[in-house]
């Protein structure tokens, strides 16, 4: 609920002005709220959003040279300074230990008192390796769909058109602006202009995987300990899999989709744990941007670049006014 507020109240301040990087702001605000901070640490939000996790991200792809001046370097300082943020709040947290026997209730909170079968706690470096991580893998990855979804929206008014229907009529139906997470995702074209954005917009272009045996793929032998890249990017673009692919269509979502066919949080145990988080995010930002604006690209012919994520080059400036 604290997630309905905060979209609709971002949004609902947002001026004609603003473009991406107001966007940005409130995804990132989104998810740091989100992600890991309690209640009671909601105002330091702000404080987290002069750290630096976009420094971080953009070494994910980076040659591993650990030397000043290159991106990997950079990444590590990013990472290092991005844990001293957080080692602060949990040698705060350690200290105040027995004073308050309710822990806080927040992804920290959670961390620090998860234990295995014997009792065993996570160490503190777990904790926060488990942090950072969180917050990184949610960190860029809903802002870019997100601004791939106005960018799609804005090149196809006619799938615009049935998402605003859609959500104008949920809203007529409620006397209050706040609208539930149940609500949202009964939204089942909004729904499926999410999923068909996520499989456009391809932001994790690849997972790798360890071959745990020899096998055979087309009449090739891959053998046991390689490593194995899938080109996601590929499997969302085949035609085999997908008609007219490049083609921006949710109304391909009608019928069931082979598992195999749509990968974009990859599969198996190590799928993406913040899969549902990042659709809801995603249809409940699109619910209060169709009802209460209308935008236009200001660059429709703005060149894409792939590292670290498919993003527009012009970060996706657009004009927007109230409806
Ligand atoms: C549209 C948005 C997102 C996409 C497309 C996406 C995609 C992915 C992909 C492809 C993986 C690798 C899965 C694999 O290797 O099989 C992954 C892992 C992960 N994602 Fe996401 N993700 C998104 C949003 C998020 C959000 C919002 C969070 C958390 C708040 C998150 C947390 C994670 C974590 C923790 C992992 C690692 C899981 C593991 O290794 O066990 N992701 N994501």
């Amino acid at each position: 609920m604290r997630h309905t507020k905060l979209t609709c109240g971002n949004i609902i301040h947002w001026s004609p002005k603003d473009g991406v990087g107001e966007l940005q702001t409130v995804m990132v605000d989104e998810v740091l709220v989100m992600t890991w901070v309690s209640n009671a640490e909601v105002s330091k939000c702000k404080k987290v959003e002069v750290l630096p996790p976009a420094g971080v991200v953009s070494g994910f792809r980076a040659y591993p040279l650990n030397i000043p001046g290159f991106t990997f370097y950079h990444a590590l300082q990013c990472r290092r300074k991005t844990q001293e943020f957080f080692r602060e709040e949990l040698d705060k947290r350690r200290k105040n230990n027995g004073e308050n026997d309710q822990p806080i209730q927040d992804l920290m909170g959670g961390l620090m008192n998860i234990k295995d079968e014997e009792g065993n706690h996570l160490s503190d470096t777990e904790v926060l390796d488990n942090i950072t991580g969180i917050l990184l893998a949610g960190f860029e990855s809903t802002v870019v769909v997100t601004t791939w979804a106005l960018y799609y929206l804005a090149k196809y008014p006619n799938v615009l058109q049935k998402l605003r229907e859609e959500n104008l009529s949920l809203k007529s139906s409620k006397s209050e602006l706040l609208v539930t997470s149940d609500e949202i995702l009964k939204l089942e074209y909004t729904m499926k202009v999410v999923d068909e954005t996520i499989r456009l917009a391809n932001i994790a272009g690849f997972v790798v995987r360890v071959a745990t045996k020899d096998f055979e793929y087309q009449g090739y032998t891959i053998p046991k300990g390689w490593n194995v890249i899938v080109w996601l990017r590929n499997v969302h673009t085949d035609p085999k899999n997908f008609d007219h692919p490049l083609c921006f269509d949710p109304e391909r979502w009608n019928g069931s989709m082979l598992p195999e066919n749509f990968q974009a949080f990859g599969a198996g145990p190590r799928i993406c744990v913040g899969n549902m988080l990042a659709r809801l995010q995603i249809a409940m930002f699109l619910h209060h941007l169709s009802t209460g604006y209308k935008w236009q690209l200001v660059n429709p012919d703005a060149k894409v670049k792939y590292l670290p994520h498919s993003k527009l080059e012009d970060g996706l400036e657009i004009t927007i006014e109230k409806l």
